[in-house]
C-alpha cells in the first residue's frame, strides 16, 4: 500500500438521502425528513456547511422519490432574495445566500430501492470514480467549532486509507450501531481491527460505534458491488469497509463536540434545544424556557404540553 495514494486529496462528498423517516409521521408524509429543522436550518443544510468548511467540492446526493425539495432548497431563489433586498434585510439575504450550492457542484443519483446504507453509497460509484470521498449522514450532527468532518480530513492526511468518527455509547445501544474491534488506542485515534454491524450488547466486540461521518477509499466499491447483505437483511457499508482492514489503514477518530442523534424524535428534540441555547440571538430566551419548563416539571409534574 502505497502512502501517497491513500492521502489523495478529499473532493467529494455523499449524503445519502433517499430514506423515508418513518420515524417522523406524519411530518415526514410528503416533506423529506433532512429537510426538518435544527433551528434555523435543515438537517441537510447542517451536513452540507459541514462539509464545505471541510474543503469538499462535490455535493453528491443519493437520493430518491419525493425528494426534490432537498435538491430546490440549495437553489438560487431570485424572487426571495429581491424581496428581501428591497426590505433591507441584510441578515435573511445573507443567511439564504449561504445556503446556495456553488454551480456546478451538486449531483445526483438515485437509489431507486431501500436496499441499505451500503447500497444507497454505491449507487454514487460513478460519480465518486477512483479517488478518495466523505460520507456524511444528515441524521447525525456534531456541534463543534471545528465541524466533524474537518477534524477527519486532518486525521486523513496524517495516517492516510479510511478514517470513521467514533464515540462510546451504552453497551445495551450497540444494536444500533457499527461497532469497532479496536487495535491501539491513544484516546484520539484508534486502529480499527474489525467492524461488525448493530451487535448484540453481548456480542460487541467493544462500545465504541460509528457516527455517521466516513472517509473512504474508492476500493469499498469492489466490496460493495458483491451486493452482500448483512444486518437486517440490508446491503450494510459496515460490511463492506471491514473487507478494507489489513488491506489499507483503517482508524476510527474520537471527534470533538457535541453528537446529536437527529434520525428518532427524542434525539431531534434534543438537538434542537442545544442548538437553540447556543444560537446568538434566540439563546438566552431558550435557556430561560428551559428553566421554566423544568420548574413546573419539579413543581408537580405536570404535562406541560396538555395545558
Ligand atoms: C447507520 C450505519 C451504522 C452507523 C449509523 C450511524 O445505521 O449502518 O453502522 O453506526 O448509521 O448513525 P442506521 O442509523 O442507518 O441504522
Amino acid at each position: 500500500m502505497s502512502s501517497t495514494h491513500h492521502k489523495r486529496r478529499v473532493r467529494k462528498a455523499v449524503f445519502p438521502v433517499a430514506g423515508l423517516g418513518t420515524r417522523f409521521l406524519p411530518a415526514t408524509k410528503v416533506m423529506p425528513k433532512e429537510m426538518l429543522p435544527i433551528n434555523d436550518r435543515p438537517l441537510i443544510q447542517h451536513v452540507f456547511e459541514e462539509a464545505r468548511e471541510a474543503g469538499i467540492e462535490d455535493f453528491i446526493f443519493v437520493t430518491g422519490r419525493h425528494k426534490e425539495l432537498l435538491e430546490e432548497h440549495f437553489d438560487y431563489q431570485p424572487e426571495l432574495e429581491d424581496t428581501l433586498k428591497a426590505r433591507g434585510k441584510t441578515d435573511m439575504l445573507e443567511k439564504v445566500q449561504d445556503s446556495e450550492m456553488p454551480a456546478g457542484r451538486l449531483f445526483l443519483t438515485r437509489q431507486p430501492r431501500p436496499l441499505g446504507l451500503g447500497h444507497a453509497v454505491w449507487c454514487a460509484r460513478e460519480l465518486i470514480g477512483d479517488e478518495p470521498f466523505a460520507i456524511l449522514l444528515p441524521d447525525d450532527l456534531v456541534n463543534y467549532k471545528q465541524g466533524c468532518l474537518s477534524q477527519m480530513i486532518d486525521a486523513y492526511n496524517v495516517h492516510g486509507g479510511n478514517i470513521v468518527a467514533v464515540k462510546d455509547v451504552p453497551r445495551p445501544e450497540t444494536n444500533k450501531y457499527g461497532i469497532l474491534n479496536i487495535g491501539q488506542d491513544d484516546g484520539h485515534i484508534v486502529s480499527v481491527k474489525g467492524l461488525v454491524e448493530k451487535p448484540k450488547p453481548e456480542d460487541a466486540p467493544s462500545t465504541l460505534s460509528i457516527i455517521g461521518r466516513y472517509v473512504l477509499q474508492p476500493e469499498v466499491f469492489d466490496h460493495l458491488a458483491v451486493f452482500e447483505t448483512g444486518a437486517g437483511g440490508e446491503i450494510q457499508l459496515t460490511d463492506a469497509m471491514a473487507k478494507l482492514i489489513g488491506q489499507q489503514p483503517f482508524h476510527g477518530l474520537r471527534f470533538k463536540g457535541d453528537h446529536h442523534d437527529c434520525g428518532g424524535r427524542l434525539g431531534f428534540i434534543k438537538a434542537n434545544l442545544a442548538y437553540g441555547m447556543a444560537d446568538k440571538e434566540i439563546g438566552a430566551a431558550v435557556r430561560q424556557a428551559i428553566l421554566e419548563a423544568a420548574e413546573t416539571i419539579k413543581a408537580g409534574g405536570r404535562d406541560v404540553a396538555a395545558e
